[in-house]
């Protein structure tokens, strides 16, 4: 039985689904793209920045490994532990109170030398849906480097990012919709440790009745 989400507050329906019912089906489509790209339902999976568990509901359909998911929300954390870890206990959530300018204003923590609350090689998969088109480069890059520490060798990352070549559309003073361009991110990849498998161009600079795949996915290799 899906996890029922009719109990998540409209205020935690902040990830450009702007409906619950655009978020379930949103959600699904991130848990098909996960499993066409190398999800083991056997899997220990982290979700960075894993938000009101719009991909951690539907996960609990497919996923018997077990899942972390951390934000820097505490209500969107608080509702997730409520009402998923409260029926799937292998799907474990934790608040961070990392500071961001839109998420987390009074978070005292910051982005750029954060440790996440893991072990080393702990995950075979780790994934982050929006997470980076929210983060400063110097977040990301550190972001990247914890990746790197707690996925095993050969472990698989899917994220998703705003890749664009027009480097006016840099805004350094804007933690949202943060966007980069191809090389400079294949080259953060190889410096954190990771070598790209692929590349999904996404759909938000194109006129596209699918805006379940809005944003640009990599999916990378932990070397
Ligand atoms: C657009 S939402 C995406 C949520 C979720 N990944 C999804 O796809 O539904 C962006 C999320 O990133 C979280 N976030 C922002 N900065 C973060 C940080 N430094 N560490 C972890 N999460 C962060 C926000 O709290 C928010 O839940």
């Amino acid at each position: 039985m899906p996890i029922n989400q009719d109990s998540l507050p409209k205020s935690l329906l902040y990830v450009g689904s702007s409906t619950l019912e655009h978020q379930i089906i949103c959600g699904k489509a991130l848990v098909k793209k996960l499993k066409e790209n190398g999800l083991m339902a056997n899997d220990r999976v982290l979700d960075l920045g894993c938000g009101s568990g719009r991909v951690a509901a539907p996960l609990t359909d497919y996923l018997t490994g077990s899942y972390e998911g951390f934000d820097i929300h505490k209500e969107a954390i608080e509702w997730c532990s409520s009402s998923i870890t409260k029926e799937y206990k292998n799907f474990k959530f934790i608040h961070s109170d990392v500071y961001n300018a839109v998420y987390n204003k009074k978070g005292v923590l910051s982005a750029s030398t954060y440790v996440l609350p893991y072990k080393d090689n702990e995950f075979d998969y780790c994934f982050a849906f929006s997470l980076f088109t929210h983060l400063l480069p110097e977040d990301t890059r550190n972001y990247l480097c914890e990746i790197r520490r707690v996925i095993k060798v050969g472990g698989l990352c899917l994220a998703s990012f705003f890749v664009s070549c027009k480097n006016e559309d840099f805004d350094k003073n804007c933690e949202s919709k943060y966007h980069y361009s191809y090389d400079y991110l294949i080259n953060l990849f190889t410096l954190s440790g990771f070598f790209v498998e692929k590349f999904i161009k996404g759909c938000w600079d194109q006129p596209s009745e699918n805006k379940e795949y809005y944003q640009d996915c990599f999916v990378i290799r932990a070397r």
